[in-house]
């Protein structure tokens, strides 16, 4: 099969990670017998510096074209730090959701045995927990209009939209995933206080009677903050709005150990992107010590869910598993074990590919 995906590793560590997804995605196209061919992209800060903008229209042109993304990174403190700059590397990414009409986040939680003692939470709690945060990822606060200041800057202000169609795909792409797993699904939201939320729970109500099989769940999501770390176990798959399931993924991440760990497919109208759901993390930006499995694991996602080759992204993870067994692994979650580095874990795992 010909494979032909855009490369955009963005800023901070994202060049580092994605060279590693992108030797393993070689590898493996390599073992399988795919062609595979790639051409890169600028995306986030390093876009803003050498063009004045986050996503330029060259990189969207390559993206369009392209069969899928593998994106790194965006975000440099530089802007983190200058809450007035006017154009900033998240808008980039934002812009690339939009025009690529990515409605559909999925973020799979799932847990390493090897990995189990790096988590924070107790093993027994954590032990097992294998569930999908479906985040809607092109509407809700990020994007609603308006948004701003006021003229004498005394007063900002956000605005959360959703409409039924939005909602309504969003939740039908849940109840789809949850009917090819435990048939179980939760949906998050914050009905008792605003108005975006009661329609979430509106539209939800009406699609749950299309879809008996599945056993629909309804939560608020300062509860479902808390339940994800008391007990992880409950979930299956959880669908909700942009903003929650931002903040929900990343508490979500330390049930498996580092944030450095949880991949994600974006989805939705046109080309899909596959992409880890950590930042830049510009502390390690050029030192080859972050954690490139989520990226590597992304991968994985892409093959799966762009591809529909799913030995192959059966193929990623099981070396992704061996090289945590072996304990190839960055600081961190090698614990008071050896650390390598991130080129040392990614040839590993091309290795054990090959
Ligand atoms: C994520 C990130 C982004 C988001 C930022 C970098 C804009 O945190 O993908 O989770 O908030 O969506
Ligand atoms: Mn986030």
């Amino acid at each position: 099969m010909k494979l032909k995906i855009a490369v955009l590793p963005g800023d901070g560590i994202g060049p580092e990670i994605v060279a590693q997804a992108l030797k393993v995605t070689q590898a493996v196209c390599k073992q399988f017998g795919h062609e595979l061919s790639y051409q890169e992209a600028l995306v986030g800060a390093c876009a803003i510096d050498s063009v004045g903008d986050p996503y330029p229209a060259e990189t969207h042109a390559l993206c369009m074209d392209a069969d899928a993304v593998l994106f790194g990174a965006i975000g440099s403190p530089k802007y983190d730090n200058d809450p007035s700059a006017r154009i900033r590397p998240e808008q980039g990414l934002l812009a690339m959701r939009k025009q690529l009409g990515l409605y559909a986040n999925i973020r799979p939680i799932t847990t390493f045995p090897s990995l189990l003692h790096q988590s924070p939470l107790r093993a027994d709690l954590v032990e097992g927990a294998d569930f999908m945060c479906i985040r809607e990822l092109t509407g809700g606060i990020y994007f609603g209009r308006p948004q701003g200041r006021s003229e004498d800057g005394a007063i900002a202000y956000d605005t959360c939209v959703y409409s039924v169609e939005e909602i309504e795909r969003i939740v039908r792409l849940a109840y789809s995933c949850a009917l090819k797993r435990r048939k179980k699904l939760t949906i998050i939201d914050k009905a008792n206080v605003l108005s975006t939320s009661r329609l979430w729970r509106q539209v939800s109500q009406r699609l749950e009677k299309e879809y008996p099989e599945v056993e629909t769940e309804y939560m608020f999501v300062d509860n479902a903050a808390m339940q994800i770390v008391q007990r992880p176990k409950h979930f299956d798959v959880m669908v909700t709005e942009n903003m929650f399931g931002d903040i929900l993924t990343d508490e979500a991440s330390v049930i498996t150990g580092s944030l450095g760990m949880l991949p994600s497919a974006s989805i939705g109208i046109h080309t899909s992107v596959f992409e880890p759901i950590h930042g830049s993390y510009p502390q390690a930006a050029g030192k080859n010590s972050a954690n490139p499995l989520a990226t590597i694991l992304s991968a994985a996602l892409m093959f799966e869910y762009a591809f529909d080759l799913k030995e192959e992204g059966k193929r990623v993870r099981e070396a992704v598993a061996a090289s945590l067994s072996a304990k190839i692994v960055t600081a961190d979650i090698a614990g008071s074990g050896k650390v390598y580095t991130t080129s040392e874990v990614g040839a590993w795992i091309t290795d054990y590919i090959r």
